[in-house]
């Protein structure tokens, strides 16, 4: 955590507004450059305000967004602190019928009408402010706690709720959202950016108006691979436009691995709402009488200045607060997924060891196909179809089992990882054998299947099976020695929606209650491991969320590696999530999914943006490549303090050009690090627009180092030094030479 953060005491202001507001509190939650404002009026809280600082709590007040007078009467909206389906119909306000909350109270009444006492806040980590405001049903003893807690330096608030049924029996949760927050439309237009995806194609940007009457809406249902159609974040301009730079713009993520939704609506009277949270598709979720509900968390952040700045405040905050070990390098590792996939013997994985270890790399990494026994071995011939539950070495092909190979990482100066599988069972496996009933699976109906043909999810809202997991990997680990590193894998989805567990009545509790029990294994297991590095995965990028990210220091991107393809797909990933955390490795070609061939300087210039490492099989490399691959693994030991820990700056999107390019920036920019990547370009000119910098200092002078050199050299500064406002105002001249030329510049200050 940064020392110098400072504790926000006197963020936190109370203070009596007066005016035509109404009566009440107001209350200014501040980080470094922005405010979130709250006011009291006639017992309930209402959000007042989110964006750009305000210092006057009167002034909040009065210029409240719930004066707002647009639209007629019976639509008119009040911008509560947590819009809740019903509203505040006794003060004269409409009846709303959206709301992130709906509760159907014991006795079948639909609505809510939340008051709440006075504000308070509740010691908290240094350098955060946290809110707390307590509000119930005006008639039914439904209480609800809502928390903001301010991250100041970051410009970040986290916000999750916790709701209390205090009423006899069980009420039911139509929607359970964690933020519902209305508001006058602010500008004459409205945009959300939002990544979308598939298998080998996530993180894909698109950007759509929300006009009036629409509700843009994005999701997932999956249950396990939250992130593959869309990721979990957002970012909305408020105005017609925004860019890297200009702009207002919310940003949001909610942190969260299961079924998500998030949505902003904007009605035909332009009163806005955005809702975030757990989605209750597969029904409403019963909360028993005397039971308490805690909603994931959903992080926010405001900029005035565009989109760029909502990413490093993401990213800061990533690293410093949301992140398990966010400040620690990660190491270059190889995976040996694509070098080797099911067809390995200890001799091969030795041979890996070898090649990395020759390249510079920290870190090997056994992937799929070690495990099973018997006639649910994960060998060469059964590969995908078998042993997912069985969490033992297959003897036949390591017999040194898992420390062996831990062992001859160590001789090697390397350390050591494996892959697993956990949430996930073959219905061939002898786990399955012994417990069908811990699949998730629906009565009275055969079990769907996924990969291999008999793949499905265990039912880990059951402690039964989160104890059984837990064991057998706490058997599995505690059996090696320095292991260093986990791959936490999961390629399905809930192809089945039922739970052997809960009773009749609870059965739509599954999606959630399976999330609750995924987070309590990993936090078992982080804290009995607390050393070893955890990789979130899910075929790919189904697994990229800040729910997970609380546990994992890293996902694996994507199962797409086509450096051209990780262009566009690190590109949206950037968004929301630190280079640290982007897994990016280099392969072999023609690559593996796409078929395209690329140069080896490609690819790494591309990986080397992310946290490096490699996916192939090194003896399959010429000695050229072999000393290549050396001196760029060298480089990116030195670059990577900034790359991982620096400041992002996008400067030329993918999207739509012939070229892209971004850059780091250190935390007293004393060090920078520019990547080019040409691209395939349909009116070929070998012009490339000076790559106006960002984030350097403009008092600094910095010589410019082409690094990664293969022969021809981009830029005819290369090895000058000059001053950080030239660079900045005219831009560093580069160019490139065909497709998929590319370029990685360091800028040292002198
Ligand atoms: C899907 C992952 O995304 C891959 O990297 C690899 O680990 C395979 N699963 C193994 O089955």
């Amino acid at each position: 955590m940064n020392a110098t953060f400072r504790f926000a005491a006197l963020a936190a202001c109370v203070a009596a507004s007066a005016g035509a507001a109404g009566a009440g509190e107001a209350f200014l939650l501040q980080t470094k450059s922005t405010t979130m404002a709250f006011c009291r009026e006639n017992g309930s809280w209402n959000m007042v305000h989110y964006g750009a600082k305000v210092e006057s709590a009167a002034d909040a007040a009065d210029l409240a967004w719930n004066r707002w007078t647009g639209g007629h009467k019976y639509e008119q909206r009040r911008p509560a602190a947590y819009a809740a389906y019903g509203g505040d119909r006794e003060r004269g306000y409409g009846f709303n019928k959206w709301g992130g909350l709906q509760v159907t109270h014991a006795d079948g009444s639909l609505t809510l009408h939340l008051v709440g006492k006075k504000a308070e806040t509740v010691p908290d980590a240094p350098g955060t402010t946290h809110l707390v405001l307590r509000q119930r049903d005006r008639v039914y003893p439904f209480h609800v706690v809502q928390h903001f807690r301010a991250v100041e330096t970051c410009d970040v608030i986290e916000t999750w709720v916790e709701l209390k049924n205090g009423e006899a029996g069980a009420v039911r949760l139509g929607r359970m959202d964690s933020f519902a927050m209305g508001f006058p439309l602010l500008a004459d237009g409205f945009r959300m950016q939002y990544a979308t995806g598939q298998w080998g194609a996530e993180g894909q940007l698109r950007e759509t108006p929300v006009e009036r009457g629409q509700t843009v809406e994005i999701g997932s249902r999956s249950g396990v691979r939250d992130a593959f159609g869309n990721n979990a974040s957002f970012m909305l301009t408020i105005g017609e436009a925004s860019t890297e730079t200009a702009g207002r713009v919310i940003g949001g993520a909610l942190c969260w691995s299961g079924t998500w939704g998030i949505s902003v609506q904007r009605d035909n009277c332009d009163y806005v709402e955005i809702r975030a949270g757990a989605d209750t598709s597969a029904g409403a979720y019963v909360l028993d009488a005397g039971k308490s509900i805690t909603l994931p968390k959903f992080a926010l952040t405001f900029s005035a200045s565009g989109k760029g700045q909502v990413s490093r405040n993401f990213h800061r905050w990533a690293r410093e607060w949301q992140m398990p070990a966010g400040g620690k390098l990660r190491p270059v590792l190889l995976n040996s997924w694509e070098g080797s996939y099911f067809s390995f013997t200890e001799q091969v994985l030795h041979d890996m060891m070898d090649g990395v270890k020759e390249m510079g790399g920290e870190l090997f990494v056994l992937d799929d196909g070690w495990f099973g026994t018997g006639k649910y071995a994960r060998d060469n011939v059964h590969r995908d179809k078998v042993g997912l539950g069985d969490w033992v070495v297959n003897p036949e092909k390591l017999p040194n089992g898992l420390s062996g190979l831990s062992g001859e990482a160590k001789k090697r100066g390397l350390k050591f990882g494996f892959w697993v599988e956990p949430e996930m069972v073959n219905t061939n496996s002898w786990l399955y054998s012994a417990h069908p009933e811990w699949a998730i699976r629906e009565r009275n109906r055969p079990v769907n299947v996924g990969r291999g043909g008999s793949q499905t999810v265990l039912d880990y809202s059951n402690p039964a099976v989160r104890e059984n997991i837990f064991s057998q990997l706490d058997a599995l680990c505690s059996k090696i020695p320095d292991l260093a590193y986990v791959k936490w894998d999961a390629n399905a989805d809930f192809f089945n929606m039922g739970s052997s567990h809960l009773d009749a009545a609870h059965q739509a509790n599954l999606p959630f209650d399976y999330t609750v029990g995924l987070y309590d294994l990993l936090a078992k297991l982080r804290a009995k491991y607390p050393g070893v590095d955890l990789q979130a995965c899910s075929s790919g990028g189904g697994r990229v969320d800040y729910g997970f990210l609380r546990y994992a220091d890293e996902f694996w991107a994507s199962d797409d590696t086509d450096a051209r393809e990780r262009v566009f797909i690190q590109w949206g990933e950037s968004q929301f999530y630190p280079a640290c955390a982007i897994a990016a490795h280099v392969t072999d070609v023609p690559n593996h999914q796409t078929k395209r061939v690329t140069p080896l300087k490609f690819r790494f210039d591309v990986a080397m943006s992310a946290r490096l490492g490699f996916e192939l099989h090194p003896k399959n490399m010429s000695a050229e490549d072999l000393a290549f691959a050396k001196k760029c693994v060298a480089s990116y030991k030195r670059i990577r303090p900034t790359v991982q820990q620096g400041d992002l700056y996008r400067l030329v999107s993918p999207c739509g050009g012939s070229h892209a390019a971004l850059m780091y920036v250190n935390g007293d920019a004393s060090h920078a690090v520019v990547f080019l990547w040409g691209l395939v370009r349909a009116n070929w000119s070998n012009f490339v627009p000076p790559l106006a910098l960002q984030g350097l200092d403009k008092a600094k002078a910095y010589k410019v180092r082409e690094i990664n050199v293969v022969k021809e050299r981009h830029c005819r500064v290369d090895g000058k030094t000059l001053r950080g406002e030239s660079l900045t105002s005219m831009g560093l001249p580069v160019r490139l030479r065909g497709d998929y030329d590319s370029a990685v510049f360091e800028l040292t200050a002198q």
